[in-house]
């Protein structure tokens, strides 16, 4: 887990940028996998800024995270194109399943379940991405089955 330190270091590595908020929050993230929540407080005071101010970025795009993501990452899109085929019953078979909400992770630490909006792949829904890999048409069955080969 990042200390306070690597946080501050990589704030310096940004000082002379203008607005330097966004690009040092993805910096945290890639180097870390997630913005801790430590970090908030950290980067309020550096930045001169309010600690809401920086909550407020993190949690405007989806792409940041504030634990650790599981080892599977399952996306399932929530956008329109797959919303009418389903893919919002699919979202809750999953997350019942799974006995959590959206961005839970698994307690054994296998997998995470996130929203997204569209991965391209409207004409084939509802669509999912695990780990990185698309499919389409994916069904209750189907999402059973992923969960099973992620160590659900
Ligand atoms: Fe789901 Fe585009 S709407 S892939």
């Amino acid at each position: 887990l990042p200390s306070q330190d690597d946080i501050k270091d990589i704030i310096a590595r940004h000082s002379q940028l203008e607005g330097p908020l966004l690009p040092i929050l993805h910096d945290i993230q890639s180097q870390f996998g997630h913005v801790p929540q430590m970090a908030v407080q950290v980067l309020a005071d550096a930045l001169n800024i309010g600690r809401a101010e920086v909550h407020g970025v993190i949690s405007f795009y989806h792409d940041f995270r504030d634990a650790p993501a599981g080892r599977h990452v399952v996306k399932i899109c929530r956008a329109e194109a797959c919303q009418s085929v389903g893919a919002n019953a699919l979202a809750d078979h999953a997350l019942n399943k799974l006995g959590g909400e959206w961005h839970m992770t698994t307690p054994n630490g296998n997998i995470t379940v996130e929203p997204v909006y569209c991965l391209g792949l409207c004409a084939c829904g509802p669509a999912v991405m695990v780990d990185g890999q698309l499919e389409g048409r994916v069904d209750n069955e189907r999402i059973d089955e992923i969960l099973t080969e992620c160590g659900a």
